[in-house]
């Protein structure tokens, strides 16, 4: 599941951000090309213990039949421990191990009008995916809003005033700084929900957009997504994806008591296995005991990696910040967020 692949270049792109380039070998570039949107698991190991992030992949999505374009964006976080190693010490010609794109938060090109509004990091899978599109799709428009701190702290500030000389008519750049003031007109501050019900309608047809892409951190998304729902907007042409979570509450699918005992049993690549579930523990825990190449990145609920479908039993999660309502609703939940519900729970990976 995980190939050690090169890395081909380290870009640093501000004072606490990288682009990280992997070079991919010519029998792993069908498994290696990525759909705009999607993102890289990395892992290392250190003193023994493995440490696992995933990184949305920023570069232009490849033609079919091309090159894997394998580029993702880092940003230092406090404390982070992969973050600093790419910051501080990665170097070209190192080897990271790298899980094959995955993924929700997608756009392949297609015709139409889309909208993305991001901040900080949450650029990275939003620019591979106004990238491709333009490229691909004459008739497609991109309008690009985007929050961050100040000028000098936004990632893929030359990527993004690249796209906007190339494809000056379909590509509309709105950035609101939060602690800057800048030249647009717009004044500084948080782009919260109310900022945006009243800035959408202003910059954009809200009611012809044909998909709206929401990345960043929880609260913006959050306030993107209320902004949304106030405009009238159908939540089926809102897609998300959350990178940090700050403070606030989590929103929890589905609450029900926990049987004394329980037993899970699991498909994964194919084949399955039952196994008791220790009081207290996830059920991706329950699976990691004895089938190691479970997937997984976060284990805090936001990287979806660990998707699972339900087909038997029922279970509750802690917090879901990954999974669209259709997908719950469909049956699919987190297993690093999922306790089983009744005595007996099967998950089945590979759905
Ligand atoms: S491992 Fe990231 S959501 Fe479960």
């Amino acid at each position: 599941m995980f190939h050690p692949l090169p890395v081909g270049a380290v870009d640093q792109l501000t004072d606490d951000s990288v682009a990280v380039t992997f070079d991919v070998p010519p029998e792993l570039h069908e498994l290696f090309r990525h759909t705009p949107g999607q993102h890289l698991a990395l892992r290392r190991f250190v003193d023994g213990r493995e440490i696992r992030r995933t990184y949305s992949i920023c570069a232009p999505a490849p033609a079919a039949g091309g090159a894997p374009a394998l580029r993702v964006g880092i940003r230092l976080v406090d404390g982070g421990e992969f973050s600093t190693f790419a910051l501080k010490e990665l170097a070209v010609g190192d080897v990271v191990e790298v899980m094959p794109p995955m993924g929700r938060f997608l756009l392949p090109p297609r015709p139409g009008y889309f909208a993305a509004v991001v901040g900080g990091s949450g650029i990275t899978p939003v620019l591979s995916m106004a990238a491709t599109l333009l490229a691909r799709e004459p008739g497609a428009r991109f309008c690009l809003i985007r929050s961050d701190r100040t000028a000098a702290s936004t990632m893929f500030l030359d990527e993004v005033a690249d796209l906007k000389d190339r494809h000056p008519d379909r590509f509309q750049l709105v950035t609101v700084l939060s602690r800057e003031e800048q030249q647009s007109g717009l004044p500084s501050g948080r782009l919260d929900a109310g900022r945006l019900t009243t800035l959408l309608p202003a910059l954009l047809p809200v009611d012809r957009i044909d998909g709206w892409f929401l990345c960043g951190p929880f609260g913006l998304v959050q306030g993107a997504e209320s902004a949304l729902r106030a405009l009238g907007v159908d939540r089926a042409r809102v897609h998300q994806e959350i990178f940090h979570v700050d403070e606030g509450p989590a929103p929890v699918v589905a609450r029900a008591a926990a049987p004394a005992h329980a037993s899970l049993t699991a498909t994964l690549d194919g084949r399955s296995g039952t196994w008791p579930v220790r009081e207290g523990e996830s059920l991706l825990e329950t699976v990691l005991r004895s089938r190691a190449d479970a997937p997984y990145a976060c284990k805090g609920g936001v990287c979806g990696t660990c998707r699972a479908f339900v087909v038997t039993g029922e279970v509750r999660m802690d917090r879901n910040f990954a999974l669209e309502p259709e997908e719950t609703e469909a049956g699919y939940v987190l297993a690093c967020q999922s306790h089983p519900a009744t005595a007996e729970v099967e998950l089945d990976f590979d759905r």
